[in-house]
């Protein structure tokens, strides 16, 4: 048995994976406030999607022994990202936004995992722990960048509800600690990790190839 805390082997296994992700020439370009509102909006609208399903999945897991400790309330990104989506777009939001053939398959993916609570647990860190970490450096970025307020526009990385998101880190790291997982289903989870990256990675192209940068400096 590895005695290594699971939230560190997470982590170190799915460094590069990271790299990958953050690196993505969408990202870059939004960070660098090369994109267009509806640029920027174009992610929030694939987000939506995500989250819909994340969130979804989420409640169906309430009373599972193994998902619980990560089913918060607080963390579901639904309102915020359709708040997000009307700064953006309007009130008529929903008819502009579609999922894109990537943003489909990691929904499925999500799905699919629904039955597997050590699944859901590696999509879970890969996104709201991503969102509570980089995403808080986004969101200074983004209200800097467009002169977003304190509501809507960035609100998906806004998390009120929890206190203090160093504690809150700190906590779901403690959470992922105390997962009753044997070694295989470590590895087991430590994949799908792998695998939501490299989905949302997948997303992240796909919006490199579709929308339309300001060229860098
Ligand atoms: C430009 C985009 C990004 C930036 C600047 C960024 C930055 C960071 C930073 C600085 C941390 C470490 C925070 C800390 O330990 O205090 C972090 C952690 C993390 N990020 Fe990102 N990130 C970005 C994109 C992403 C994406 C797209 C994902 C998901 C696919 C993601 C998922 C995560 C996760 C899961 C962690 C927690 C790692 C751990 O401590 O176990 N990040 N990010």
């Amino acid at each position: 048995m590895s005695q290594a805390p699971f939230s560190e082997v997470l982590r170190n296994a799915t460094r590069d994976d990271h790299a990958a992700a953050e690196n993505q020439d969408y990202l870059v370009a939004l960070l660098a406030g090369r994109l267009s509102p509806e640029g920027y909006g174009a992610m929030v609208a694939q987000n939506h999607f995500v989250y819909t399903a994340l969130d979804r999945v989420s409640r169906t897991l309430a009373d599972d022994p193994v998902a619980a400790p990560f089913v918060l309330p607080e963390l579901y990104r639904g309102e915020a990202l359709a708040r997000d989506l009307e700064t953006v777009y309007g009130p008529g939001w929903r008819s502009v936004i579609e999922p894109s053939a990537p943003t489909l398959a990691l929904v499925a993916r999500i799905e699919h995992v629904a039955a597997w609570p050590g699944g859901y647990v590696a999509h879970h860190y890969t996104r709201y722990l991503g969102d509570l970490s980089g995403g808080q450096f986004i969101r200074r970025e983004l209200r800097r960048i467009y002169g977003y307020g304190p509501d809507g526009g960035a609100d998906s990385y806004r998390f009120d509800a929890i206190g203090s998101i160093p504690h809150f880190r700190r906590e779901y790291r403690a959470r992922l600690d105390a997962l009753p997982a044997g070694e295989d289903e470590r590895l087991r989870i430590v994949q799908e990790a792998r695998l939501a990256f490299r989905l949302t990675t997948e997303v992240l192209a796909d919006l490199g190839r579709t929308v339309r940068a300001e060229p860098a400096a």
